[in-house]
């Protein structure tokens, strides 16, 4: 079996998650490490049984043994990183939100088309076996009338920002809060409920954005950063919205309503469990009709497992773009991040 040679940018916390499902993907081979610090690389290469390592990414692009680059640093790096890549003719699998805007989106997929390699967000919401069957269950169920999707998560880093601010703590504004970083709630975590939409119906036509922001030192002094958004999307024929926050947490689930019922997930990031309440079923505690239907399907055993096993499939189809992550999908979320972040006054340096 040929294996895709993988090339790591990154070693914080989320490259060790996602390779822990990597792995589980029998065509999937870490063969090297890249980090801005040699301590690092090398303390990720034994911890993951990795063979090269790198301190420059130019000289891991254009190491012949590699076929592909993951990256997994934060939001503000990701142009610069993916286009060196690809330019050095790797596919890129990338850490979602897939650039800090519309522009930098549009010239990384122009980058790919131009070198021809694949270029994929990881966005494992859309790629999940779950969320497959939801998609297909969808076609029959009538027409859609609401979409509405929830991801609340408080942050610990929440409370570091706190202190931060409190004067209590000198550390640097973590990433994830950072508009330098091109952080915030909704590149971090709006994204979840947001890609899935536009991967099941599209670009809004429209959007209204209710986002809670707070002010954070950055290099271009005090800035507003967001922690928590409610935003509302105009379709033709059906409502959506999406919901968001940093700072709060909630086990609200996501639905889809159909004309013929409603399919309930319990969560929109990782869908572990859905169901299926037909049209008639009690919604009111004295209604009776036909019952809910538990539709999950198996998961995989590990979450990140999905974006591997959807990247080396599109390489090995020759394809070159994912059908639910693909490059017109990430560029319509990044526009929709984009008109978010405008009328909620959160700006980044690549602006
Ligand atoms: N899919 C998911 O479930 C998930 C979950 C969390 C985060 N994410 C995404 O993963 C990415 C990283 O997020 P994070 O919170 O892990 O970020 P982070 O902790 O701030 O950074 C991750 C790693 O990136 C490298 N790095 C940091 N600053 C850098 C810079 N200025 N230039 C180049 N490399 C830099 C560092 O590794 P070295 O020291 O080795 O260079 C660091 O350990 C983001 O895009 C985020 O949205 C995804």
């Amino acid at each position: 079996m040929k294996k895709t040679c993988f090339g790591i940018v990154g070693t914080g916390r989320i490259s060790d998650w996602v390779l822990k499902g990597a792995v589980l993907e029998p065509r999937f081979e870490a063969a090297a490490v890249c980090s801005r610090s040699e301590d690092n690389a090398v303390d990720f290469a034994s911890r993951h049984g990795i063979e090269k390592i790198f301190t420059d990414i130019d000289m891991m692009a254009s190491d012949p043994s590699i076929d592909a680059i993951y990256i997994g640093t934060p939001n503000h790096t990701h142009h610069d990183l993916a286009i060196k890549c690809m330019n050095h003719g790797k596919h890129v699998l990338c850490e979602k939100p897939l650039a800090s805007n519309s522009r930098e989106v549009r010239e990384m997929a122009a980058c790919a088309k131009a070198n021809g390699v694949v270029l994929m967000e990881a966005m494992i919401s859309t790629l999940s076996p779950n969320f497959r069957m939801v998609q297909e269950r969808l076609e029959s169920l009538g027409t859609v009338r609401n979409y509405s999707g929830t991801f609340c998560q408080y942050s610990t880093k929440y409370d570091k920002l706190k202190k931060i601010l409190a004067g209590e703590d000198p550390s640097p504004v973590p990433s994830s809060f950072n508009p330098d970083c091109s952080g915030g709630a909704l590149m971090d975590i709006g994204i979840y409920p947001i890609y899935p939409m536009v991967t099941l119906f599209g670009r809004p036509s429209g959007i209204k954005a209710n986002v809670l922001t707070v002010n954070v030192p950055t290099s271009r002094g005090m800035r507003p950063v967001d922690i928590q958004g409610a935003v509302v999307f105009e379709y033709g024929g059906m409502t959506a919205s999406a919901v968001y926050s940093k700072v709060a947490d909630s086990k609200l689930r996501t639905e889809i309503s159909c004309e013929n019922g409603i399919l309930s997930l319990d969560q929109i990031h990782i869908t572990r469990q859905v169901e299926f309440i037909p049209h008639g079923a009690p919604t009111s505690g004295r209604a009776s009709g036909p019952s809910i239907e538990g539709i999950t399907v198996p998961c995989d055993p590990d979450e990140y497992l999905c974006e591997f096993r959807e990247f080396i499939d599109v390489l090995e189809s020759g394809r070159l773009e994912s059908c639910n992550n693909s490059l017109d999908n990430s560029l319509a979320v990044a526009g929709i991040l984009d008109e978010i972040r405008r009328q909620a006054g959160v700006t980044f340096p690549s602006d």
